[in-house]
């Protein structure tokens, strides 16, 4: 599928989805909303596709928000159908049943930081910039950041971040657990391809039943994600891939994952 505001290409099982209006630091607007939902239904339903990568186009901006200038002409009602646009990507996303890297190059904030915190993994340029600077704009998140900030990191820093509105530095938001690694940005690419690899050549059904118990399972009652998590470790001893990772294991050899 061809799309305005996005580039889309594989590198074998690796899907590299990129935010392609650099010259608005990828603001995220209906079009390109609408277009992220359209690439990861496709990423989704592809089986040839084991891990995505999301990143922003140019040198200076993963995504700087959500696009204000479109914003600034929205109804209350249309707000709302934006955020509700929003949100459904953000959960299309974290759901999506393979691990999908955000590769953080620059600015991440507001929809940009929504965007990231959907994503499984966040590698970190040393140079990004990462925060919720809507209050500065008289709003507030909209796109799911007032629940997944205070998730991944604590309602401390979800308060923070949100009231405050200032950006913090990669290597703040590793502290704090807002992203997962930062690299020096010439080593960026190399770290995330390091990365996707490895989850390309795992057992592609284990690593989604890793992601439904811990993003379905971890909104349930300790008990309910307990049993949920039992229910999937008891359907991997189902696959292939479960016997080919033992088998390989005992055999002192590299295991090959067909994901079935
Ligand atoms: N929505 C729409 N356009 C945006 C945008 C956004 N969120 N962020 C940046 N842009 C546009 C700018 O309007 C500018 O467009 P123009 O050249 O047509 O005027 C272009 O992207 C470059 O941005 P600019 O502000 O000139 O770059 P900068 O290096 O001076 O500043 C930022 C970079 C990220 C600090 C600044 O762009 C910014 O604060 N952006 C808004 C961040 C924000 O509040 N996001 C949350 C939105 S809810």
């Amino acid at each position: 599928m061809a799309f305005n505001t996005l580039l889309v290409e594989d590198q074998g099982a690796i899907r590299r989805i990129t935010l392609n209006r650099p010259d608005k630091l990828n603001a995220l607007n209906r079009e390109t909303l609408t277009e992220l939902h359209a690439a990861f239904a496709d990423a989704a339903s592809e089986a040839s596709v084991r891990v995505v990568v999301l990143t922003g186009a140019g040198g200076k901006a993963f995504v700087a928000g959500a696009d204000i200038a479109e914003m600034n002409g929205l109804s209350p009602a249309q707000a709302r159908d934006f955020s509700a646009h929003g949100q459904a990507l953000m959960t299309r996303i974290e759901r999506l049943g393979k691990p999908v890297i955000a590769r953080v190059n620059g600015f991440a904030l507001g929809g940009g930081l929504e965007l990231a915190m959907a994503c499984h993994l966040r590698i970190a340029a040393d140079n990004a910039k990462l925060g919720q600077p809507e209050v500065n704009l008289g709003l507030v998140p909209g796109f799911g950041g007032t629940q997944r900030l205070l998730r991944l990191a604590g309602r401390g820093v979800a308060l923070e971040l949100c009231l405050l509105g200032a950006p913090i530095t990669a290597a703040r938001a590793a502290e704090l657990g807002v992203v997962t690694k930062v690299v020096p940005a010439d080593e960026l690419d190399a770290e995330v391809d390091a990365i996707a690899t490895q989850l390309a050549n795992s057992a592609p059904l284990a690593l989604r039943g890793i992601l439904d118990a811990i993003t379905l399972g971890g909104e349930a009652p300790l008990d309910t994600g307990l049993d949920h998590e039992t229910q999937v470790f008891a359907v991997t001893f189902s696959t292939q891939d479960m016997k080919e990772g033992t088998d390989a294991f005992l055999a002192r050899r590299k295991p090959s994952f067909s994901g079935c």
